[in-house]
């Protein structure tokens, strides 16, 4: 249906969507709570906060975080150059775009500076598991917005490798997984040197799936 609408609610706001990026899922919403919470828990929220959103697709993610964190401003990234533009789009439509920008590149390799949060709904589904997608999702979401490798973790490595260099000493990272990915993420996470947090390192959604993992230096 949001293909046809041309536009799909997120976190209460609407989002243009289009066929450069995936249809934001409910799921996401998750990440948003759960960023949230760190934010309110560390007395964040005056803060000038330096987001990162990695695999920015529709920009849903880094968008209302922004439109939550007045004092915040952030950086969202995609290889799609066609799903930064839709980005941009949304970030102008929803009043955020003096304190959002893009650029284009591959996960954090042309990243440089400290963030205070980085964030990312990479793509997670192994190649077996794409083939028996319904319809909806292997015709309108495009491939490289699910393709997570031979076992669906090829973009935490990536994204793990340099964490720790453009992380604020007090920052953190969220991620989202897929339900049965969490222990392979906090592993992968753990590996590259970085902790998972004691409250949050694995967060479930309201349906008790596992569903983010939060970790630091
Ligand atoms: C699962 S979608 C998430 C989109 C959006 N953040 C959301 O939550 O709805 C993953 C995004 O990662 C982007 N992506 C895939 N490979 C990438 C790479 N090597 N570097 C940066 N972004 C990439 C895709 O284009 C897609 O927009």
């Amino acid at each position: 249906m949001s293909r046809i609408t041309g536009a799909r609610e997120f976190y209460g706001r609407r989002f243009l969507v289009d066929p450069h990026a995936l249809d934001p899922r409910p799921d996401t919403e998750s990440l948003i709570e759960g960023a949230l919470e760190l934010v309110e828990r560390n007395g964040w929220r005056k803060r000038p906060l330096e987001l990162l959103d990695l695999g920015t697709g529709t920009g849903c993610i880094l968008i209302t975080l922004l439109a939550e964190l007045p004092q915040a401003t952030g950086l969202g990234t995609d290889i799609s150059s066609g799903a930064l533009a839709l980005a941009a789009a949304n970030a102008r439509r929803l009043g955020v775009a003096d304190r959002t920008s893009f650029i284009a590149g591959d996960w954090l390799e042309a990243i440089a500076g400290e963030f205070d949060l980085i964030l990312a709904n990479p793509p997670y589904l192994a190649a077996s598991e794409i083939a028996p997608l319904s319809k909806e999702v292997a015709e309108f979401d495009p491939r490289r917005a699910l393709d997570g490798g031979r076992d669906g973790l090829d973009a935490y490595r990536r994204i793990a490798a340099r964490a720790g260099q453009v992380l604020a000493p007090t920052g953190r990272i969220l991620v989202e997984i897929g339900a049965t990915r969490a222990e392979a993420v906090a592993g992968i996470l753990r590996g590259a040197g970085l902790r998972l947090d004691e409250a949050q390192g694995i967060r479930p959604d309201l349906a008790g799936r596992p569903r983010s993992v939060m970790a630091g230096m």
